[in-house]
């Protein structure tokens, strides 16, 4: 361990140890509203004046594209002017959740010429993020895409040129990085509070046919009311299919299976609270075990990722896993495991367990003072807790809103995103590396720093 890690753990110890005394059952909250606090300034972020408005439009009107919009008109000044999509269906709800004068269309690149929208959020399928982006960027409009920022590895860098040329706010969707719970993790491992990272991990466990992409499929769903051609027109020509268009995620032509859709959410936790910039060694295994209703992707997938040492911390490994046969296996975490102990993050907790204490009637421990000349009075010592909470204040609006609002303040004070280009394309490489291992059965490599595909490492 490095000196001024060192000093910064016992710090951390020290200060543990006397906030202890102070925390109720062992729970203790993420942040407070004293002035020159996270959570105080985070209020008074939301400052705008008359001239700030920032005018968006939605493209991708479903599920996430919903969620999003409604985030977006949350944070004060945001007003919604106009929706795309390619299904009649959600144009018309869109009415009717949003308003009836909504500019609605099928075409983006209507939107795009709109001269009052001044960003868009796009929350289509995997396979349309990156042409969106880069002509919305080009378009002079400021980008919230969803993740993963792109359908194949391929994709990233020319989203990454057009936001450097551009200049435009670009945000990647990953709505974990800007929570208090990742905040708090990051400050924790860098203040040393579990030692030296060695190990993390993430899981989900799903089992309803609907949370593993079985959505439902409108009775009126055929070439009258969606626009099927231009769906696939960057994608292999078929015919018409309903479930390719309502239930793409499990399809590969525009989905990105479990690897893209969830552990890309994980990446880009682990990368913001540790600072990596990405595994160099990327293996999967898996396979289709139930939901064989077409799918091409597969319902259990495991992922294993070295990360090298890296100027950000010490080399450690990684394991992602996903069943989506499994209904009794509780929900996602993100764990980071250290030498002096581990942490268990969510976007509004995070549970900090240290490695037992050794008390003094320890024979080894006894040993060791032997040998330092030192006697064990055999006086009983105050120890520190093994495990505390933090918690999100009462009222904490969530990851989701402060990600929103990070996009948003960015656009009006010209300022940095969270999750911009660069960290979402290095959240998103390895997902999508995850896939290719999976599909050619073999491991992938890459230079997380140089953001490019390698041989071996
Ligand atoms: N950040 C998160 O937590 C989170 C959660 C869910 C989904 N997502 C992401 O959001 C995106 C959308 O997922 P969803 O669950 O909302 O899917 P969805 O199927 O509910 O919505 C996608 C919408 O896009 C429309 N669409 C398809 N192609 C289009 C195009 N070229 N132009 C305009 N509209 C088009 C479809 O008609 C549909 O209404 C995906 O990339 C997904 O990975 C993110």
């Amino acid at each position: 361990m490095k000196e001024d890690q060192e000093a910064s753990r016992r710090g951390f110890i020290k200060k543990l140890a006397t906030t202890a005394a102070a925390v109720t059952a062992g729970s203790s909250l993420l942040a407070t509203d004293k002035p020159g606090s996270f959570y105080y300034l985070k209020q008074q972020y939301n400052n705008f004046g008359p001239n700030d408005q920032v005018n968006i439009a939605l493209i991708g009107a479903g599920g996430m594209g919903t969620s999003d919009t409604n985030t977006a008109l949350q944070v004060p000044g945001v007003k919604l002017v106009a929706v795309c999509d390619l299904y009649d269906g959600r144009l018309k709800d869109a009415k009717t959740k949003w308003g009836a004068d909504l500019f609605t269309t099928k075409h983006y690149k209507e939107i795009l010429s709109r001269k009052d929208i001044d960003a868009v959020i796009i929350a289509t399928p995997d396979h349309w993020h990156q042409q969106i982006s880069v002509d919305a960027m080009h378009a002079g409009k400021h980008v919230y895409c969803e993740k993963p920022m792109v359908h194949s590895v391929m994709e990233g860098p020319a989203v990454i040129k057009a936001q450097q040329e551009t200049g435009m706010v670009f945000q990647v969707g990953s709505q974990g990085v800007s929570s208090l719970g990742n905040e708090k993790a990051r400050e924790l491992l860098k203040s040393g509070a579990i030692g030296d990272l060695n190990y993390a991990e993430g899981f989900w466990a799903r089992r309803g046919a609907v949370e593993v992409w079985q959505y439902p499929i409108p009775d009126d769903a055929s070439t009258q009311t969606i626009d099927w051609d231009t769906y696939i027109s960057n994608a292999p020509k078929r015919p018409f299919d309903s479930k390719r268009f309502f239930r793409w995620r499990n399809y590969t032509d525009y989905g990105t299976g479990m690897a893209g859709d969830l552990f890309v959410h994980l990446f880009s936790s682990l990368h913001f609270i540790t600072g990596s910039m990405g595994p160099n060694k990327i293996y999967a295994s898996g396979g289709l075990r139930y939901w064989n209703d077409g799918r091409e992707v597969p319902d259990v997938l495991l992922g294993t990722f070295d990360y090298a040492k890296a100027a950000a911390h010490p080399a450690f490994n990684l394991s992602l896993r996903c069943n989506f046969v499994d209904g009794t296996s509780g929900t996602t975490y993100l764990k980071l495991v250290g030498s002096e102990g581990s942490m268990d993050i969510t976007w509004d907790s995070v549970t900090l367990k240290r490695n037992k204490t050794i008390d003094n009637s320890d024979p080894f421990y006894i040993e060791k003072m032997k040998q330092m000349g030192q006697t064990n009075s055999g006086r009983k010592m105050m120890l520190p807790p093994e495990q505390i909470t933090y918690d999100a204040e009462k009222g904490y609006l969530g990851g989701p809103y402060d990600h929103m609002n990070n996009f948003i303040n960015a656009i009006r004070n010209k300022g940095k995103v969270t999750e911009d280009a660069v960290f979402g394309y290095r959240a998103a490489a390895p997902a999508l590396l995850c896939n290719d291992s999976y599909f050619k059965n073999a491991p992938m490599f890459w230079d997380p720093e140089k953001m490019k595909q390698v041989k071996s490492v």
